[in-house]
């Protein structure tokens, strides 16, 4: 086996079942959607491959593996080692995660250093934030995050990310703060990555069109549990979920809706009959 495998994932916070038996699985090199309502579970489902569950949590049932490592078992609520080499995650709100009183480059060469890196830090440091798409990395790199845009705290997020070069990259609503040009630049830097290095990516989101474009799979979550699985353009083309209807039908009403490709199949399967008659 290979890739993050998470299978019949239950967990509770207090009284409330969070998670439902979740399954899910990202292979090396693919790109699988995560989308569903604010609330759904989304994030949890990241932050249980991470081992960063609250403290509240308690894991009830299932297990998640990386590749043929177990990394997180019924009892056992939270991992330790599964960083690193294995996997990352870019957090939903990049400014809030990074550190205020520390420069972003210093925070970069920590997560180098966590992950052995011993030499030339400054250099690499530089290195990885030219590759995610920054101007000027060595002056970027002596900087503190409130003196950054949205945008390129994104980017220092997935720099810090990549550091360790995992094999599976978790990436949490990763432009939903951002202007839709720098949405599609920083997608576009997630993808090449992807190619680059073979990493897995789970790409989480609310938005049905952001994962569209990008991904082979997605899974549709709704109260804590995955309500379909299935190709994008499955999902578009027959949502088999009333929930998954109700996100196309968004998708299609979007002004910006006749820029995707995958909209014009929705459209002529019938699933977009009001945007059809609109024009
Ligand atoms: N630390 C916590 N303590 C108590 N409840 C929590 C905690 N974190 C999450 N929850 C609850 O678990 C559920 C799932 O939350 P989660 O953050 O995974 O949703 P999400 O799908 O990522 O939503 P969003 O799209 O808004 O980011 C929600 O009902 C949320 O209130
Ligand atoms: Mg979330």
């Amino acid at each position: 086996m290979s890739g993050l495998i998470i299978e019949g994932l239950c967990i509770s916070i207090g009284e409330r079942d969070v998670l439902r038996a979740v399954d899910l699985r990202v292979e090396p090199g693919t790109c699988v959607g995560l989308v569903g309502e604010s609330g759904s579970g989304k994030s949890l489902t990241a932050l249980a491959s991470l081992g960063l569950l609250p403290r509240t949590a308690r894991v009830k049932a299932g297990r998640i593996l990386l590749g043929d490592d177990e990394i997180l078992t019924p009892g056992q609520d939270r991992t330790a080692g599964v960083r690193g080499s294995g996997i990352a995650m870019i957090f939903q709100s990049p400014r809030a995660a990074l550190n205020p009183v520390l420069p972003v480059g210093h925070q970069v060469e920590r997560v180098l250093r966590r992950n052995g890196h011993r030499h030339h830090l400054r250099r690499s440091c530089v290195e990885l934030l030219r590759s995610v798409g920054l101007l000027e990395p060595e002056q970027v790199a002596g900087l503190y995050p409130h003196e950054l845009s949205g945008g390129m705290c994104q980017r220092i997020m997935i720099a810090m990310g990549i550091a360790s070069e995992p094999q599976i990259l978790i990436a949490d609503e990763p432009t939903t703060a951002l202007d839709v040009t720098v949405q599609a630049d920083i997608l576009d830097l997630l993808d090449d990555l992807r190619n680059r290095i073979n990493m897995g990516m789970l790409l989480i989101s609310h938005d049905l069109s952001v994962v569209a474009e990008r991904c082979q799979m997605t899974s549709v979550m709704l109260k804590g549990a995955i309500v379909e699985s299935n190709t994008c353009r499955a999902l578009i083309d027959s949502p088999g979920h009333p929930f998954t209807a109700g996100l196309v039908r968004d998708l299609t009403q979007s002004p910006a809706a006749d820029e995707w490709p995958v909209q014009a199949s929705a459209a002529d399967s019938g699933q977009a009959s009001s945007q059809e008659a609109a024009g």
